[in-house]
């Protein structure tokens, strides 16, 4: 943070953003002061995020004033508490969720924005839980309202999010799961998390494979990261009363929807952001992350940390994920 409020004299090593579309690079900002309801955590996994990756080319929808540390969430311990903190105490093991400020060593949150880690669950799987699986949980239960026994089709099925949809659909919600991605060792790895079939979309149709491999049924839950052509062939591929989530982007194309489409097959197009909801409806906010600790801690899912980097090599971490390298979430140790 780097508001100007009083410091407290020491200084952390964190990521900054000096300058949009400019490599990352570290510094020693001076440690604020904290107010009475906030909490110093000790970060020792912070996640990486498409957001984070946007937000440092200047193209994310909340804008930030430069210079700014990115990293929206968070594993680690709370080191110091303010006066009126109640919620937690100095040595618990929590995870966290920030507008920015967490790639770093450590970082300042509202009391309300953490969560305890249960026993069992490591920091780094921790880590790697609130946005991925947040989002994952609040697209899969709380929008497409999914059932038992329901088809659902996750393109990027390999990416954090993806991978987070395919193994709560599979694994706690018990549907049948087709995993959509763009190569074969992609495909592979949503299928060991237990999806029941894949389709490499940079090979073939997905809109065929999807209506072969449902018996020209269709699917009845999408959820779709990529946008673009992939969001056009996946919203040709839905049942009868199917549902297609717009989780996201990541090819770079924003996708029209016919509307004579959702109409013809009494099909519905929903929207997803789970961010908006810490301010639009906080509860139903808190319970997907407390619902992706307990099923974590359950084993019912089992979050995959695809690449681990330090601080010092964040730019790289930015990379694998934007050249479509990265499988399951990417996270930042500052150990
Ligand atoms: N709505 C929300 O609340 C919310 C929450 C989290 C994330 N998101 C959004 O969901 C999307 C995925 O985010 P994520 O963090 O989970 O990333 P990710 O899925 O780990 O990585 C992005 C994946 O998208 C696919 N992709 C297709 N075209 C791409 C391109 N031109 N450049 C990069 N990737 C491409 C790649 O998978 P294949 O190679 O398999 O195609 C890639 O691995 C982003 O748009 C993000 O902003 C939204």
């Amino acid at each position: 943070r780097n508001d100007g409020l009083a410091q407290s004299g020491r200084n952390y090593r964190a990521v900054l953003c000096t300058e949009l579309t400019k490599p990352l690079i570290i510094r020693n900002l001076p440690a604020p002061s904290l107010q009475p309801h906030e909490v110093r955590v000790g970060v020792h996994y912070c996640g990486v995020n498409f957001a984070d990756i946007l937000a440092c080319k200047g193209l994310y929808q909340e804008k930030h004033c430069l210079p700014f540390t990115p990293g929206m969430e968070f594993s680690g311990t709370v080191v110091e508490t303010g006066a009126n903190v109640s919620t937690v105490r100095e040595g618990d093991r929590v995870i966290g969720v920030n507008g920015m400020g967490a790639m770093a060593e450590e970082c300042v949150a509202d009391q309300k924005m953490l969560w305890p880690i249960p026993e069992g669950v490591s920091y780094e799987e921790a880590a790697a839980l609130p946005v991925s699986y947040g989002t994952a949980i609040l697209a899969l239960e709380h929008r497409a309202r999914t059932q038992p026994g329901e088809t659902v089709l996750v393109t990027a099925a390999a990416g954090a999010t993806g991978l987070a949809a395919v193994d709560v659909a599979a694994n706690v919600l018990k549907a049948k799961v087709i995993a959509a991605a763009g190569s074969d060792h992609k495909c592979n790895l949503a299928l060991q998390k237990g999806a029941a079939h894949s389709v490499n979309y940079t090979q073939g149709s997905l809109k065929e494979e999807a209506r072969k491999l449902t018996e020209n049924r269709g699917v009845n839950v999408i959820l779709d990261a990529v946008g673009g052509d992939v969001f056009k062939a996946a919203l040709h591929s839905l049942a009868w009363e199917g549902r297609i989530v717009v989780v996201g982007f990541a090819g770079g194309a924003i996708p029209s929807v016919p509307a004579n489409l959702l109409l013809l097959k009494n099909v519905s197009a929903l929207g997803v952001f789970w961010g908006r909801y810490r301010e639009e409806d906080f509860p139903v906010f808190s319970s997907s992350l407390s619902s992706a600790l307990w099923y974590c801690q359950e084993r019912r899912i089992r979050p995959h940390v695809g690449a681990v980097f330090k601080l010092e090599e964040v730019n790289e971490a930015f990379s694998r994920v934007t050249q479509r390298k990265s499988t399951g979430k990417v996270i930042i140790s500052t150990k």
